[in-house]
This record gives C-alpha cells, sequence and structure tokens, in this order.
C-alpha cells in the first residue's frame, strides 16, 4: 500500500517524502513543478508530473497506484500574494481540494491528512490559539485553508472518508544534513530572509515594525521545525488508518519569539553580523501568533521536540550548501 504525496516536491511535501521513506513506506508523488523542484524528490521516487485539478489525470494516478492515504501539500501559501491575486488562490487551493476529494470517493480512498494553517484564525483575540479560537481568517489564503478545512468535514459526513487538518503555526528548518530545504523563487519567509542576508545575498534585513504590542515592539510568531512538523503527519496518518476521527490540530511549540529575538538567534547560530534595518510594517500581519498544541499531544501523542536554534542551525546547513536553492 501506497502514501500518496500531494505536492511532494515542494519546501514541506519533499521532507515529507524523505521521513516516509526512512519510516519503509512505500511512497508515490504528484507535483506540477509550479514551485516544487523535481531534485528534492529521490530519482528512485515514482513521480507523476501534473496538476491535481486535472481530473483525468488525477484519476490516472489513482488507477495505478494502491493508495492507503493521502498526504496533501499541493497549495498556494503566501498571505501576501493571496491579497494580490484572490481568485489564483481559490482556485488552485479550493479548486485542487474538490478533485482530490472527488477522485478519492471515485476510487475509495478513505484517508487525507493536509496542511491548513495558523492564517485561518486571522487576529486572535487571544494568544496562545487552541482549536476553541474561532477562524476568522483576514486574508484570501486563509480563507481558502478555512474552506479547505469545512470541505473535508462536510464530505468525511457524508462519506466513510475521514481526514485531518494540521494548522501550521511558522514553519522553517530544514533536513539535519542540509541535503534538502527552503528554496522560493521570491522568498518572503524571515529565517530564509536572514540567512541570505548571513551568506551576503541581501544587504541587509528589514524588520517590519516596530511598534506592535509586544515586549519589543516587533511581532511574535511561534516556529515549528520542519521534522516535527513531518512527524506529526506520519502520527496523523497512522491514527486514521486505526480508525481516529476526523479532527483538526494546532501544530506549533507553544513558544513564540519576536521578530528581533529569531534575528539574535540567527546571530548567534551562524556567527555573523546580519546587518538589520526596522521597516514600516506590513499589511495583515498579526501581533503574536502562538500555538496552543495540548489537543494534538493528548489525541496523536505529538509534541514539538526542537527549539529555534535548531531549526536555525538545520536551516543554515542547507542555506550554506545550496546559496542558490536547487
Ligand atoms: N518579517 C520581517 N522581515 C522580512 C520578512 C518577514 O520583519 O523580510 C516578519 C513579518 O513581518 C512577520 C514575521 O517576520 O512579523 C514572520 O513573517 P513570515 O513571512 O516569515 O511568516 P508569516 O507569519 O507571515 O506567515 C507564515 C506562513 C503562512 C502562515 C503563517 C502562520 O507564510 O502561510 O506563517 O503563522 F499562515
Amino acid at each position: 500500500m501506497t502514501v500518496l504525496v500531494l505536492g511532494g516536491a515542494g519546501y514541506v511535501g519533499s521532507h515529507a517524502v524523505d521521513m516516509l521513506l526512512k519510516r519503509g513506506y512505500d511512497v508515490a508523488v504528484v507535483d506540477n513543478l509550479v514551485t516544487g523542484h523535481r531534485e528534492s524528490v529521490p530519482a528512485n521516487v515514482r513521480f507523476y508530473e501534473g496538476d491535481v485539478r486535472d481530473q483525468a489525470f488525477l484519476a490516472d494516478v489513482f488507477e495505478k497506484e494502491n493508495i492507503e492515504g493521502i498526504m496533501h501539500f499541493c497549495a498556494y501559501s503566501l498571505v501576501g500574494e493571496s491579497m494580490q491575486k484572490p481568485l489564483m488562490y481559490f482556485n488552485n487551493n479550493v479548486g485542487g481540494a474538490q478533485v482530490i476529494l472527488e477522485t478519492m470517493e471515485e476510487f475509495g480512498v478513505k484517508h487525507i491528512v493536509f496542511s491548513s494553517t495558523a492564517a485561518t484564525f486571522g487576529i486572535p483575540e487571544k494568544s496562545p490559539i487552541s482549536e476553541k479560537t474561532p477562524q476568522k481568517p483576514i486574508n484570501p489564503y486563509g480563507e481558502s485553508k478555512l474552506i479547505m478545512e469545512k470541505m473535508m468535514k462536510w464530505q468525511s459526513q457524508a462519506t466513510d472518508m475521514t481526514y485531518v487538518a494540521l494548522r501550521y503555526f511558522n514553519v522553517a528548518g530544514a533536513k539535519d544534513d542540509g541535503s534538502i530545504g527552503e528554496a522560493h523563487k521570491n522568498e518572503t519567509h524571515l529565517i530564509p530572509i536572514i540567512l541570505q542576508t548571513a551568506l551576503g545575498q541581501r544587504e541587509f534585513i528589514t524588520i517590519y515594525g516596530d511598534d506592535y504590542h509586544t515586549p519589543d515592539g516587533t511581532c511574535i510568531r511561534d516556529y515549528i521545525d520542519m521534522e516535527d512538523l513531518i512527524e506529526a503527519h506520519i502520527k496523523a496518518l497512522e491514527y486514521l488508518k486505526a480508525g481516529g476521527q476526523s479532527d483538526q490540530f494546532n501544530l506549533g511549540s507553544s513558544k513564540g519569539y519576536s521578530n528581533l529575538e529569531v534575528l539574535e538567534t540567527a546571530r548567534k547560530v551562524t556567527g555573523k553580523e546580519i546587518p538589520s534595518q526596522m521597516g514600516e510594517r506590513r499589511a495583515g500581519d498579526p501581533d503574536e501568533l502562538v500555538a496552543d498544541s495540548t489537543k494534538a499531544g493528548e489525541i496523536l501523542g505529538w509534541k514539538a521536540q526542537n527549539d529555534l536554534e535548531h531549526i536555525i542551525t538545520n536551516a543554515w546547513k542547507w542555506h550554506q550548501s545550496h546559496p542558490k536553492g536547487y
């Protein structure tokens, strides 16, 4: 039986493929290579290049593979871009989920674990954020993921399919040998930009605002290590296979770091000065996003193991060994 990894050539998907293989799972990958990299998936893994919105293509993959469960990572995920191109987000994220769920039903595939996001919560009234916190997204990206959660919920009620939605907080890090990692065309995320500055590829990092309601005035985020994140997906899949009911979990370390604290940690890890300057606020950034991951501990037996220093250490290995990405 095979785990089908949708978006397996992307940043998170490629790490999932790597860990699934290490754990002895049989794996097949689907990716349209729009943001993914073929080089991030081992050459001997069965690879189907195509788009999940293409029903005939996806049905052909389901025909060929004996699928026990799906991990779904193929969605657009940039908040800023989603504000500029909302329909592109609904088309890919919601439209993709629809075809995936229809194909699962057609072929009797029962389980799916998929990436949701802290962005479904919008600006939460209190922190940390638990699964009981109301979901009120403030951008099309978060909205598209919330719609995906709801599609899964209704479909699971109507059929015998079960799902787990994993709401990621800020994912960072890389495989511990630095062989796969984060490579976006136009990087917008804090840690990779800091490390590109450490490499001298950028003159300085601009920190977006120091007038937030936080102790040092910069935004606070909860960073989750890639390895911990994938562990949660494997536990979620096993939970579903064992008959667990459909559910949602917030995944973070339950510890927040301000943007300045992240920068300081990167200076310590890299031993580089990393020039920085203070800039204006970036639109749509909530003051603080920290996860309460108690529920994932209770039901999945999952807890984040790795701290920010570990995350940056592995990300630094990747950036040093792949300064131009793949
Ligand atoms: N930041 C800077 N300078 C930069 C880049 C980022 O100061 O050059 C700041 C941002 O303003 C923010 C923090 O660093 O305060 C983190 O920003 P990221 O862009 O790294 O990440 P986000 O918190 O915006 O978003 C990420 C994912 C989303 C997900 C969210 C959940 O990209 O998909 O985490 O917390 F929804």
